[in-house]
This record gives C-alpha cells, structure tokens and sequence, in this order.
C-alpha cells in the first residue's frame, strides 16, 4: 500500500493556508503587496505570505543575530527576516536591482525595520566576495538568479556558524524539476544540480519542504 502523506493545494486550499497565519490583517505588508502587484509581471517574484510568515516564525525561533539575503526585490523577504531578528540583530540583503530595492528600503523605514537592514546594490557574487570575514552568520536565504545559487552556497557555507540555517527558494520550479530534458531551461536546470549536490553534501543537513515553490531547508553540520 502506498501511503500519499502529502496534500495537493487548489486556489480555494492555497488561500485557507494564507488566511491561518499570524499578522495576516498587517497593513504595511497588504501595501507592500499592493505596491509590488503594480510593477506588473514581475510582481510573481515576490515569496508569497505564507512564506514570509514562516521567514519570521523561523528567524525568531532561532533566534537569529547575523542574516543574510540575496534578493531583495521589493522587500518582501527582508521585511519577514528584520522582524524576527533578535534584539541587536542585523539583515545583509543584496540585490542589483536599484528601481525595485527602492521600493524595498521605504517599505522598510515605514515597517520600522530599516535601521536593522544593510543594504548593499550590485551583483550578489561581488557583494558577498567584498564581505568582511566577520560576521559569521546564523542564516541566510538565497532567492536571487537561479544559475548562481550554486556560487551562492560556496560562498555562504563557509560564513555560516555550525548549525546555522540556509534556505534556497524556488526549488521545485512549479514541478519543472521532473522534466528530464532542459535544453531551454538553465536555470531549472541548475536547480536540479543544486538539489542533488545538496541531497549528497555531507556538509549539510537537509530537507527539500514543498512549500510555496518548493524551499531546501539546509543546517551547517
Ligand atoms: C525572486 S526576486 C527576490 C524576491 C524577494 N526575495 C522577495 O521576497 O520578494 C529575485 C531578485 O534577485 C535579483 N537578482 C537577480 N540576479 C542577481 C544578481 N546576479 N545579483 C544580485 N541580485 C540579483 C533581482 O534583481 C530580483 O530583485
């Protein structure tokens, strides 16, 4: 007997799930949103609330000091990451994108967040190899150009603290991930690399969760 211990989510389910969180009526996030879904088409980069909400349960239950992001976008995920952060903590959030990390940092002055956000523009793989040797972090997200989050772990695993949490996004691509042939897809492609090297990395602890676009759960061994 095969045992199925998994849902499928519809629309109606999908916004049951979102409706049952914490802090769901917050008026700078529905704004955020808002501000976000004008941009257009690329509003779909944004993580979605339930995923945010998880950012800050997590954060705060590790009681995270020293974090780090690559992509900001339009702040969704940094807002999520400040607001659980410890008392003195502090977020490193990279991004190349100056029109939408605009949007980002006034969202967080009126958030209340900003004075614990360190902003940095440019390509993430220079900001992260200009980055002092301190500090030593207890998490990061990566959710930036799907081609470089192979880069991006190099480079992070070594700054992260033994038992520190690194969580990639977008790791089942909308079930692109089973596709044998991506001739036309690199950055599925490169995921699915990810994946397997993370499945095998004994450096790591992890687990691939099937939540919003699929998000590997990783520890520092
Ligand atoms: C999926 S969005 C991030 C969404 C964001 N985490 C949120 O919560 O809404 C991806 C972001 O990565 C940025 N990005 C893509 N390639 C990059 C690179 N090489 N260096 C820095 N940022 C990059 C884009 O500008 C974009 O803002």
């Amino acid at each position: 007997m095969a045992l199925q211990k998994y849902i499928r989510l519809d629309d109606a389910l999908c916004a049951y799930v979102r409706d049952h969180r914490s802090d769901r009526t917050d008026p700078v996030w529905r704004d955020l949103r808002e501000a976000t879904i004008r941009l257009g088409a690329v509003a779909e980069m944004m993580i979605p609330e339930e995923e945010a909400a998880l950012l800050s349960v997590l954060v705060g239950a590790l009681r995270v000091r020293r974090a780090i992001e690559i992509g900001t976008f339009t702040g969704a995920s940094g807002l999520a990451i400040a607001r659980g952060l410890a008392e003195g903590g502090t977020l490193i959030s990279l991004d190349k994108n100056e029109e939408w990390t605009r949007i980002a940092q006034d969202f967080w002055r009126r958030a209340g967040v900003a004075d614990r956000i360190d902003f940095r523009l440019g390509a993430a793989l220079a900001s992260l190899e200009s980055l002092a040797e301190e500090p030593i972090f207890d998490f990061a997200f990566v959710d930036a150009d799907k081609t470089g989050y192979d880069s991006y772990y190099e480079r992070l695993l070594p700054r992260m603290r033994t038992g520190g949490v690194l969580l990639f996004d977008n790791m089942l691509r909308e079930g692109r991930v089973l596709e044998s042939d991506l001739p036309d897809d690199p950055d599925t492609a490169s995921i699915r690399r990810l994946n397997e090297k993370l499945r095998e990395d004994s450096r790591i602890e992890g687990v691939l969760l099937p939540i919003a676009d699929g998000i590997y759960f990783c520890r520092k061994r």
